[in-house]
């Protein structure tokens, strides 16, 4: 089965086609990350207007290098929710206009279980149940997948996401947006114990997170400084800031394995791309017996074969979409 699919939940662009859900054909993806560098963040608007001046393009190529025309396409799966609302619209209408001139089926893919699914691409053996981690710009969530289509929200952050933050921190210690990976890069040799930061922890809701105090203790380290002139060891900060993140998401994440009883765990999202966190997980993994799945880094951030490899299991079961599809901005799993 040949699914043609649409992504475009934030400053990426992205079209694929998949067979059969795990195999990738094509995976095309225009990033806009360099222009929305320019305002320090995402510009909703922008970010939608780009989509529309290049959705087309991407779809031809995706065809193109798959080797197929529009009339081989058995399906088109889309990214509904959540995300930004403009961005996304872009997306389902484009999604809407193909599945109805083909006569095909349109099937509504929600974008965490898409990151999910990421890991299924990487790892044909890989199938539910187990554990995930997501921890992206917009989205820091702990989720027992019980099926392909079957997944529950068992821990989440309370305030801002994994990818926030870090997009956060980069910026006041002025490194360009997004700011996860040069952030990654500054902290290579700094000293991870060399500032004392916070750990936040939730009473009684042991798989939940917090990483906005964790953000202003580092905006204050970043501005004290500052305004005593002092000359701060920014690679040590940037390693310290990563070690309390991964001491947030690793240890929890072990902890739901253990208390789900499961063996299998997968992480997933742009975050999964760190260096300190992958590094910790497999440890973390070794030492409790534990297999994990961690995708390579062009899966781990916003892609369409995501999309197409969920939409495929979405549409196995039964999903489907009419022309009356909407956009989310939020959306349970
Ligand atoms: O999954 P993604 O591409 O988009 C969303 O669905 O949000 O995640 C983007 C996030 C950004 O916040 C970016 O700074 C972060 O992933 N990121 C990283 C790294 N690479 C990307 N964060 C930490 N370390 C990295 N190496």
């Amino acid at each position: 089965m040949l699914i043609l699919s649409v992504e475009t939940s934030c400053d990426e662009t992205a079209v694929a086609v998949t067979r059969d859900g795990r195999t990738v054909l094509a995976d095309e993806i225009y990033s806009q990350a360099d222009m929305h560098a320019l305002y320090g963040g995402v510009v909703p608007e922008i970010a939608s207007r780009n989509h529309i001046a290049v959705i087309g393009r991407l779809a031809d190529m995706a065809l193109q290098n798959a080797g197929i025309t529009k009339k081989d396409i058995d399906a088109v799966a889309v990214t509904y929710a959540p995300g930004l609302i403009g961005a996304l619209l872009v997306g389902v209408n484009f999604a809407k206009g193909l599945a109805l001139s083909l006569g095909v089926p349109l099937v509504p893919v929600h974008h965490i279980r898409g990151h999910i699914a990421a890991n299924y691409i990487a790892y044909p053996e890989l199938e539910p149940p187990f554990l995930a981690l997501v921890v992206s710009g917009g989205n820091s969530l702990i989720a027992d997948v019980r099926g392909y289509t079957d997944i529950r929200i068992v821990g989440a952050s309370r305030d801002d996401a994994a990818g926030e933050c870090f997009d956060k921190v980069a910026r006041v210690l002025g490194l360009p947006y997004p700011g996860g990976k040069p952030l990654d890069d500054l902290s290579q040799g700094g000293d991870d114990t060399a500032f004392k930061l916070p750990r936040a922890k939730i009473d009684g809701c042991p798989y939940d997170m917090s990483f906005s105090g964790l953000k202003t203790a580092v905006v204050n380290i970043v501005h004290n400084a500052e305004q005593k002139g002092e000359v701060l060891d920014r690679p040590s900060l940037a390693a310290s800031f990563a070690a309390a993140v991964s001491d947030t998401l690793v240890p929890r994440t072990m902890a739901a394995a253990g208390g789900l009883g499961y063996e299998k765990i997968a992480i997933a999202g742009g975050v999964a791309a760190n260096s300190r966190i992958r590094a910790d997980f497999v440890k973390a993994a070794a030492e409790k017996g534990r297999t994990l799945f961690i995708p390579p880094l062009r899966l781990c951030g916003d892609n369409g074969a995501m999309i197409g490899c969920q939409g495929y299991y979405e549409f196995c079961a039964g999903r489907r979409a009419g022309m009356e599809l909407n956009a989310y901005a939020t959306m349970d799993v």
